[in-house]
């Protein structure tokens, strides 16, 4: 139940790795036959990448993984841009792969606002429209957050940005493979993905670039990935990413739905069972996948490390923050106060879940609750 740190491979996405870690282990670079089918793969997983996106496969650089590709995008961007400006516009609740670039950057002499979001966590787009100046070069807002779930105003961002001649990147790690998120739709120029989070292995993502965009490189070599991104190519994990896109495009239709009947119902009976209890983010428009509650005057670690002990695993606040004792950013820009932020459990559904497993969550969720609260002096 914590899908929104990462998802178990997919065994189908295992088989297709296989091969390239054996016999066809070639360079993608060499010319001779090893060479040309491990590039072969490569051209392949370039093609069905593009193709859940609806982008051409020159349109997608290969990257170790979400955090490298929105550093790409970002810092790609700025350092490209540097002469027509030097102003960024992020929201205060992206992933710190976002929040930390720019504020590398703001510390190398760009200046970036941070709009705010409601409490629901969507982010005005008229806020980002205010914030565009004529120095702006680069809007950056995530699809779907990965504490809450809530799914942005892409489209409309976009519109604005463009009118503005003013670029867009989205990172779409937690949204690809639940949502709809083909380039037509959403307008952006540039978008970042994960495999881990998608049943794909770890440590291999992309970044999708407008083909008439030029981004400056961060990692300089022998020119891979259309001069944008060098060093051999990881082919295994490639080959498992491109399979964990193929196979979620495939699906998206039936697992949304399926994710959406899961989600809906661990919400219903989670405040049907517990007495004050919230549920942080938008009700609508969120990923199908999540369930962000908060529990009034109790630990989400205590209930976290008791559900562990339950054979279940939930995190608390998002996996990359969680062992730092700060309160989420997230849910701290949703006006949340600190002791109820404290009592935060995100649970991120899977397509392996079922609803047994869901009644088998709640019902030990109510228990412990309970007894977190017997011992509970804010209770
Ligand atoms: C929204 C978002 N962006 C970026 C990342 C980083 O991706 P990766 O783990 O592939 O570096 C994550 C991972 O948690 C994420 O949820």
């Amino acid at each position: 139940m914590d899908h929104g740190a990462t998802t178990r491979p997919d065994p189908e996405v295992i088989s297709a790795m296989l091969p390239y870690f054996n016999d066809l282990f070639g360079n993608a670079s060499s010319l001779h036959t090893f060479g040309r089918e491990a590039k072969d793969a490569l051209n392949r997983s370039h093609e069905k990448v593009a193709r859940l996106l609806g982008a051409g496969p020159e349109e997608i650089i290969f990257t170790s993984g979400g955090t490298e590709s929105d550093n790409l995008a970002i810092k790609g961007i700025a350092y490209l841009k540097k002469n027509k400006g030097k102003h960024i516009i992020a929201s205060v609740i992206e992933h710190p792969a976002v929040l930390n670039t720019c504020m590398y950057l703001e510390e190398a002499g760009y200046r970036v606002t941070y709009i705010p979001v409601d409490e629901m966590g969507l982010v005005n787009p008229g806020d980002v429209e205010a914030a565009i100046t004529d120095d702006t070069i680069l809007i950056s807002i995530m699809h779907a957050n990965n504490e809450i779930g809530t799914i942005q105003p892409i489209s409309e961002i976009s519109r604005i940005a463009h009118e503005r001649d003013v670029l867009v990147h989205t990172d779409a790690v937690q949204s690809i493979g639940k949502i709809s998120t083909t380039i037509a739709e959403l307008g952006v120029d540039l978008l970042s993905i994960s495999a881990h989070k998608i049943h794909g292995p770890k440590g291999v993502g992309a970044l999708y670039v407008n083909k008439g965009i030029k981004l400056e490189s961060l990692v300089h070599g022998g020119g891979h990935e259309m001069g944008k991104r060098s060093g051999t190519e990881n082919i295994p994990g490639i080959v498992g990413l491109a399979k964990a896109i193929e196979l979620s495009e495939q699906r998206l239709d039936k697992d949304a739905r399926y994710l959406t009947g899961l989600r809906d119902t661990m919400i219903s009976k989670i405040t049907n069972g517990i007495s004050n209890c919230y549920l942080s983010g938008h009700p609508t428009k969120r990923l199908p996948n999540n369930v962000n509650m908060r529990f009034s005057f109790v630990e989400g670690e205590s209930i976290m490390l008791m559900l562990d002990t339950k054979g279940v695993a939930v995190s608390t606040g998002s996996a990359c923050s969680s062992g730092s004792l700060e309160p989420s950013h997230v849910l701290t820009a949703l006006n949340i106060p600190p002791v109820e932020i404290h009592g935060n459990l995100r649970i991120t559904l899977g397509r392996e879940n079922t609803m047994e497993e869901v009644d088998y969550v709640v019902e030990n969720l109510v228990e412990i609750v309970d007894k977190l609260r017997a011992i509970s002096p804010l209770a």
